[in-house]
C-alpha cells in the first residue's frame, strides 16, 4: 500500500491511546506493510516523522528521520528509525523551547517545551530492539511522535498558545 491520507485534529481517533505491537505482529506482513506506509507516507507529505495513528492505525508504532528537512533550520540529521512500542526517559529534564508543527494540523506552528535530553527504547519492525541518548532536536521528535500514540498533539504541550501561528516561508 502507498501513501495514506493523513488524519488530522478534529478526528476522534487521534486522540486515543493507541495499541501495542504484540510479538507475534514483528517481522508479520501486516506490520511491514503498515511500517512502509508510514515510510511512503512520511516522506510524500514531507514530514520528519509520522506515527501510525496519523494514518488511521491506532497502534504503537513511529517512524522518523531525514538526512536533510526543509520543515526545520539548523538541525542535524536524525538516521531512519522504526520504534514499535517506544519508551521514553528523561536525562534532563532542561526545557528548551522551539517552534514544532505537525502533519496533522498543517501550517500552524507553535513554541513546545521539551526536555533537553532522552533514553529511548523500543523495537524495529523485525522486533529488534533498539536504544538510544539523544538531545535537542532529535528528542524533541521522538517526543513529538511517541506524544502521537498516546493521543497527544503539540498544542497540548504548548505554554505560550500566543506562539502559535501560520508558518512563514
Ligand atoms: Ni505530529
Amino acid at each position: 500500500m502507498p501513501v495514506q491520507p493523513v488524519v488530522r485534529i478534529g478526528t476522534p481517533s487521534l486522540r486515543e491511546k493507541s495499541l501495542p505491537i504484540e510479538p507475534n505482529d514483528f517481522g508479520s506482513p501486516w506490520l511491514l506493510n503498515l511500517v512502509q506506509d508510514l515510510w511512503d507516507s512520511k516522506e510524500h507529505y514531507g514530514g520528519v516523522g509520522i506515527a501510525a495513528p496519523q494514518i488511521g492505525i491506532n497502534r504503537r508504532v513511529v517512524v522518523f528521520g531525514f538526512e536533510q528537512t526543509e520543515r526545520y533550520q539548523n538541525v542535524d540529521p536524525i538516521p531512519f528509525t522504526v520504534l514499535c512500542n517506544p519508551e521514553i526517559k528523561i536525562l534532563d529534564a532542561t526545557e528548551i523551547n522551539a517552534y514544532e508543527g505537525c502533519l496533522s494540523v498543517g501550517e500552524l506552528r507553535g513554541e513546545v517545551p521539551r526536555p533537553k535530553a532522552i533514553a529511548y527504547i523500543g523495537f524495529d519492525e523485525h522486533g529488534q530492539k533498539i536504544e538510544r541518548e539523544v538531545s535537542d532536536f532529535h528528542a524533541r521528535l521522538v517526543f513529538h511522535e511517541v506524544d502521537h500514540i498516546d493521543g497527544i498533539i503539540f498544542i497540548d504541550r504548548m505554554k505560550n498558545i500566543r506562539t502559535l501561528g501560520y508558518y512563514q516561508r
